[in-house]
């Protein structure tokens, strides 16, 4: 992990807390890791506990995020929620682009840039996912379509603007199946994705970008995965659920 990028742990809690399990889940976090320095912390709940969990995060070291947004600030959008109504919920991050969207939302490429931009206007941090299938790493394109969500995802943005998102690896075979990547191969797309922002943007940005990994991220494998010098952090979906997990992921000691 290079000294140069603070390294970003966030939770993806998806589609689980009801309100009050939500605050009891953030009461535990939030003692678990006070000691926690040199890092970012993030927790995204579903949106319905944002307003009640931002009280609650009050005074300690963990930051709110959402886990999608829509491109428009307002209009007739039925269900949808803007990245200005984010900001004003308390928000300062926002996923975007996770493969689940991608997957069963029909989330393309071309909406994430939207999003992204929609996001970077409201001042949001956003969280950029990107990631293979399975029968895409077999049949040998897992560069390929890594590169394609790098690209046309942040197309467009001025160089200042890039170096402040975050970029999430997942390849989708590792999310919630208990199979993570290795280490190695995790820190190698991780790599590959930083050289692929270098060609966009430069070395500065390129170097000042943090890179996460997702996929079965553990308390038993963060250590590993945060000792690598390409990953400069996490996304974590299931174990962000317990507090003695997510907290152990955040207190990550890399070698
Ligand atoms: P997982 O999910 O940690 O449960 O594999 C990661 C994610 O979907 O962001």
């Amino acid at each position: 992990m290079s000294n140069k990028r603070i390294p970003v742990i966030a939770g993806n809690w998806k589609m689980y807390k009801t309100i009050p399990e939500a605050i009891a889940l953030v009461q535990e976090l939030s003692s678990a890791v006070a000691g926690a320095t040199g890092r970012e912390i993030v927790i995204c709940p579903p949106f319905t506990a944002l307003a009640a969990v931002k009280p609650a995060l009050a005074g300690t070291n963990i930051k709110l995020g959402a886990q999608n947004l829509n491109w428009d600030p307002q209009g007739a959008f039925t269900g949808e929620i803007s990245a200005p109504m984010l900001k004003d919920v308390g928000c300062d991050y926002v996923i975007i682009g996770h493969s689940e969207r991608r997957q069963y939302f029909a989330e393309t490429d071309e909406n994430v840039n939207r999003k992204l931009k929609a996001a970077l206007a409201a001042d949001l941090i956003p969280i950029v996912c990107v990631g293979e299938s399975l029968s895409e790493r077999e049949a040998g394109i897992t560069s390929s379509v890594v590169s394609r969500q790098v690209k046309l995802g942040l197309a467009g943005l001025a160089p200042d603007e890039a170096k402040t998102i975050i970029i999430a690896y997942e390849p989708i075979w590792a999310i919630g199946t208990g199979r993570t990547a290795t280490a190695e191969d995790a820190n190698a797309m991780c790599a590959f994705i930083r050289l692929t922002v270098t060609g966009m943007f430069g070395t500065p940005v390129a170097d000042a970008m943090r890179i996460q990994y997702g996929g079965s991220v553990k308390p038993d494998n963060v250590d590993e995965l945060m000792s690598t010098s390409d990953i400069d952090g996490a996304l974590v979906g299931g174990a962000s659920l317990k507090a003695a997990d997510f907290a152990r992921i955040v207190n990550f000691t890399a070698k």
